[in-house]
């Protein structure tokens, strides 16, 4: 159990700060930045985000928990995982493993469209005017190559940095760049918050109108909470199975959503005074930020500088998640496949590829392939966030709260050691609110499915 030290081969974090910011660029990436103003956007503004946080409370922190508990457990890969505390559980890691590659697809596709914004914001990009941003963007993503290319770089960082291992490089710059992003994130809040329109922008993005609470908003906003956290997939799990088995997860839980939540905020804060200011469509979908930021750059002093600064760092920020969905279908097929680490990472890199391609060209030459107004991506999307993630964290809470249940306690609780109170609170939390709440989540998504 606890005094079970992982093995010499399987590396470990090195410390706890180390761990904390793993999970933490895990979390925070595209999630934040991109999906989270594009969904409060389609689904009604502040109605959104009063669900989206109250449910990051009752599901997103318990449910970030059930993963860094059995992993820590585990100390292996997440099927195995799974494996010690039931046999019968092992599908959840299964299913995991088996939508990695679904999840990176989409992923590298939308941060190689971050990776063709930094090198325009060199040439051009911040003085393209409001009106001719959609034409700008929708002509690049029709393309068919240039986005493939993007798509193609992006995926090779990650595989690189993967087949290198975490700890050589991704961990050391993002302690030096991530507090940057952050920094970046508040300068353009102040300059969208002090846009002509900023009043409206922020009165729809945090003032809630009930009506709009509907079935479709509540599994909107718990998709949301899963993708955002990187719960469901067994990602963070995989992060937890590398810890010694001292930490306090509980604090790390919080530290982790709270700032995870925080950047969420601020980027509705950049985006929806920017939407209302120059008279854009909040609901316009995967694209808004695409539209948005760079006219709200357009219209700061050095912009351009900015504007390169930023999409940089995002793109950092991308792949510190993105390398987290490939490190858990990597974990497992070193240990179980006796693969070397180079080669998993590139087997599953290139299956990835070959799905993105397909979420890219459905913006152009294949776009034959949507379904009522669904492109590829919002199709992957919507089977990845909205069912596959939200299924297996339920599984995963059913299983961690009533087969495995005293162990989970002892677990979380270090053996009985730390926040006795807060264990017995998660606890119940997981036996009863998660899978009621998601029962009902469950309930309207159907609801959604069958009415369209
Ligand atoms: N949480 C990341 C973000 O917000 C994305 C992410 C990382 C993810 N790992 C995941 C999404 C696992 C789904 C499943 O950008």
């Amino acid at each position: 159990m606890n005094d079970q030290k992982p093995s010499a081969s399987r590396g470990a974090f090195v410390s706890k700060t180390g761990f904390i910011l793993a999970a933490a660029g895990s979390a925070v990436g595209l999630g934040n930045i991109w999906r989270f103003p594009y969904m409060t956007g389609m689904n009604g503004g502040g109605a959104f985000v009063l669900v989206y946080i109250i449910a990051v409370a009752l599901l997103g922190i318990p449910l970030l928990l059930v993963e860094f508990t059995i992993g820590r457990h585990g100390k292996v890969n997440a099927i195995d995982c799974y494996r010690k505390i039931n046999e019968k559980t092992k599908f959840i890691g299964y299913i995991g493993f088996f939508s990695a590659p679904l999840f990176l697809a989409y992923y590298s596709v939308t941060s190689g469209w971050t990776i063709f914004y930094t090198i325009k914001s060199f040439t051009g990009l911040t003085s393209i005017p409001a009106e001719g941003i959609a034409d700008f963007f929708f002509s690049f993503v029709a393309n068919p190559w240039k986005p493939l290319i993007f798509h193609f770089i992006f995926t090779a960082l990650t595989v690189y940095i993967i087949a290198r291992g975490i700890q050589g490089g991704i961990e050391k710059y993002s302690k030096i760049l991530m507090p940057i992003l952050f920094g970046f994130l508040i300068v353009l809040m102040v300059r969208s918050l002090t846009l002509p329109g900023a009043a409206k922008g922020i009165a729809w993005f945090l003032k809630p109108d009930f009506s709009k609470i509907t079935p479709g908003v509540i599994v909107a906003a718990s998709g949301q909470i899963f993708f955002s956290l990187s719960v469901g997939m067994s990602g963070m799990l995989t992060y937890a199975s590398y810890l010694k088995g001292d930490e306090n997860l509980l604090q790390t839980a919080g530290i982790v959503t709270f700032f995870d939540t925080l950047v969420a905020l601020m980027a509705g804060l950049v985006i929806f005074p920017a939407v209302f200011t120059y008279g854009l469509e909040p609901a316009a979908g995967p694209s808004l930020i695409f539209m948005t930021l760079p006219t709200v750059f357009g219209s700061m002093p050095l912009g351009s500088f900015f504007a390169f600064v930023f999409f940089a760092l995002l793109i950092v920020a991308n792949l510190t998640s993105s390398i987290s969905i490939l490190e858990m279908p990597v974990a497992y097929l070193i240990e179980k496949k006796g693969m070397t680490r180079p080669k998993a990472a590139i087997l599953v890199g290139a299956i990835g590829f070959g799905l993105g391609c397909v979420v890219s060209l459905g913006y152009g030459a294949w776009s034959f392939l949507s379904i009522n107004d669904m492109t590829v991506l919002d199709i992957f999307d919507y089977i990845g966030s909205n069912i596959v993630l939200p299924f297996c964290a339920l599984a995963s809470a059913i299983v961690c709260g009533w087969v495995w249940n005293k162990g989970a306690f002892q677990e979380i609780s270090n053996n009985g050691l730390i926040n006795l109170q807060a264990g017995k609170v998660w606890l119940a939390l997981v036996r009863y609110v998660v899978p009621v709440l998601m029962f009902l989540v469950f309930l309207g998504q159907v609801g959604v499915i069958s009415l369209g």
